[in-house]
């Protein structure tokens, strides 16, 4: 991670004629219908859109846990930093997946039988493995003790889940995707499972977040007002940021 913030002119992630149909069966559920996104480095952006207009499948697509269809015999793109990701080899993939994006989920998406710490320290053991993980075992539970402690979670280390809030619940899913020091976090209706006032709270943590890492957010939500904690707020309608 670099320190301090990046200069916001460069070009971190850029979307280009992404399409996107789900196959169920013979029926076809078109959803991207030819998407460009361009993100700075360090430039928060929220994506606004109604219920299923497929705002978790563009998040989807830009974290590379999907790849964009074929049209008319070409494959839309996702760069980053100027490199298509899904032509990337598999390793290539899963270290942008682990290591250069962090995911947080509406329904935080924790492990119910894993504590605090444990849910934080996750992110790490998938990126290293077992004997990377084994290596700096140490340094990773303290990195994700920091982490937590600067959410307000210091006293909560060994709680498991289903002992927190929504709002504290959100707030693991956080630390737990900047553990491996991203460079953009990918935000799926974060605040989406929350009362307004916790919803708040995480999208403060979310801000300070990005002013004090230079953290890139995309955010996904279908509320204005979320959307306008933002730098700048695009529409996705009819399959297109428009
Ligand atoms: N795996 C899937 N298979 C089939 N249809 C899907 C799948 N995932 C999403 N869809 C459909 O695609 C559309 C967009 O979904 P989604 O991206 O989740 O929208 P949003 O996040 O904006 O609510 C919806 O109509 C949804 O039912
Ligand atoms: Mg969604």
């Amino acid at each position: 991670m670099p320190s301090g913030k990046p200069a916001q002119s460069e070009l971190l992630i850029s979307a280009r004629n992404v399409h996107k149909t789900y196959r169920l069966g013979r029926i076809l559920v078109p959803v991207l219908h030819g998407v460009d996104l361009d993100v700075k480095a360090g430039e928060w952006v929220a994506v606004l859109g109604a219920s299923g207009s497929g705002k978790s499948t563009l998040l989807h697509i830009l974290g590379s846990l999907d790849r964009p269809d074929e049209q008319d015999g070409k494959r839309g793109t996702v760069s980053f930093h100027g490199q298509d990701v899904h032509q990337q080899s598999a390793w290539v993939q899963n270290e942008y997946r682990n290591g250069k994006v962090g995911f947080v989920f509406q329904f935080y998406h924790l492990l119910p039988e894993m504590t605090v710490a444990e849910n934080t320290a996750l992110a790490a053991m998938i990126r290293l493995g077992r004997f990377g993980y084994q290596k700096h075992h140490h340094e990773i539970r303290e990195a994700a003790n920091t982490l937590l402690d600067a959410f307000g979670l210091g006293d909560r280390l060994d709680h498991r889940p289903a002992e927190l809030s929504g709002g504290e619940r959100q707030r693991v899913a956080i630390a737990r995707a900047l553990m491996n020091e991203p460079e953009i976090l990918l935000a799926d209706e974060p605040t989406g499972n929350l009362d307004s006032v916790t919803g708040g709270q995480i999208l403060d943590v979310v801000a300070r977040t990005h002013s004090e890492r230079g953290l890139a957010i995309v955010m996904v939500t279908h509320d204005q007002t979320v959307a306008d904690r933002a730098d700048r707020i695009v529409s996705l309608e009819s399959g297109r940021i428009v």
